[in-house]
C-alpha cells in the first residue's frame, strides 16, 4: 500500500478590516486521505491548526456557488476539487480577483451579483395581462422550458468573471455570468422587453460587443455552461437590433 501524501497548501491571508496585517502566503501541512477535496482540506486546517482561516461554503456539492476561489492559479469551486488531481503536492490558494475581499479566501460575491443584477434588470418583466393573478396559468412549451433550465444551472459563484481578461482590464465590462443571465430573459416568451431594450443595456462595448472571446469563461465555468454559444446568440439579435435603430 502506497504511503499517504504530505500536502502542503500556500493559502493567502489577509485582514482588509485590519489595518495592521499585510497580504501574505502561509504554509499549512496536512496528510491527504482518500477522496480529499481542497474544501475538507481547508475545513481540516482551520479544524486543527487555524480557526481564524477564512473561507466559503454552503453545500458542499457544487450548488450554492459560495467555495470559488483560485487554486493553483485556475478559478474554480474547492468542494468540487480533488486534491488527488493534482501531481504535486504543494497548492496555492488564492482568493478570486474582481471582487471586494472580505478577508483570505472569502471575497464578496454577493455584493457583486446584486448590483449586477440592478444595473441589467435580471428579472422576469411580464406583460401587464400575466399579472392577472385571476388568469389561468399557460403551459410552456417543453422545449422553451429546457433552454431556460440550461440558463438557470448558473450557481453565481463568479468563476467566470475571475477567468475572464477583459472584466479584469476593464472592470465596467458586464462579464459572461450577466451576459448569461441577459440571454435567459431574451429568450423567456414571458418577458415583455425586446431585443431593442436589450440592446439598450448590453449593446455596447461594456455588454456583448465588449466580450474580446478569450473563451476563459466557458473553460472556467463549473457548470459548463455554453457562454460562446450565448454570447454569439445575443450578437446576432444586437446586431438586428442595431440596423432597425440605425
Ligand atoms: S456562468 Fe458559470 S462560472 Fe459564471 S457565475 Fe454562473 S456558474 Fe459560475
Ligand atoms: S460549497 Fe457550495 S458550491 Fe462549493
Amino acid at each position: 500500500m502506497s504511503q499517504a501524501r504530505q500536502l502542503t497548501f500556500s493559502i493567502f491571508r489577509y485582514d482588509p478590516q485590519d489595518p495592521n496585517d499585510k497580504p501574505q502566503m502561509v504554509n499549512y501541512y496536512i496528510t491527504e486521505t482518500p477522496g480529499m477535496t481542497v474544501f475538507i482540506a481547508l475545513n481540516k486546517i482551520r479544524e486543527t491548526q487555524d480557526p481564524s482561516l477564512q473561507f466559503d461554503f454552503v453545500c458542499r456539492a457544487g450548488i450554492c456557488g459560495s467555495c470559488a476561489m483560485v487554486i493553483n492559479g485556475k478559478p474554480t469551486l474547492a468542494c468540487r476539487t480533488l486534491t488527488a488531481n493534482f501531481p504535486s503536492a504543494e497548492m496555492s490558494l488564492m482568493p478570486l480577483p474582481g471582487f471586494e475581499l472580505i478577508g483570505d479566501l472569502s471575497v464578496n460575491t454577493g455584493k457583486f451579483m446584486r448590483e449586477l443584477a440592478e444595473r441589467l434588470q435580471l428579472w422576469l418583466q411580464p406583460n401587464d395581462t400575466d399579472m392577472d393573478i385571476h388568469r389561468i396559468e399557460a403551459p410552456m412549451a417543453p422545449e422553451e422550458a429546457a433552454k431556460l433550465y440550461e440558463l438557470e444551472r448558473c450557481v453565481e459563484c463568479g468563476v467566470c468573471v475571475s477567468a475572464c481578461a477583459t472584466k479584469q482590464m476593464r472592470d465596467t465590462f458586464v462579464g459572461a455570468v450577466g451576459l448569461m443571465k441577459i440571454a435567459r430573459f431574451e429568450l423567456d416568451s414571458r418577458d415583455s422587453r425586446t431585443s431593442d431594450d436589450f440592446y439598450h443595456v448590453i449593446g455596447n462595448q461594456d455588454g456583448v460587443f465588449g466580450c474580446m472571446t478569450l473563451l476563459g469563461c466557458q473553460d472556467a465555468c463549473p457548470k459548463d455552461l455554453p457562454h460562446m454559444q450565448q454570447i454569439a446568440y445575443l450578437r446576432r439579435k444586437m446586431s438586428i437590433s442595431v440596423t432597425n435603430i440605425i
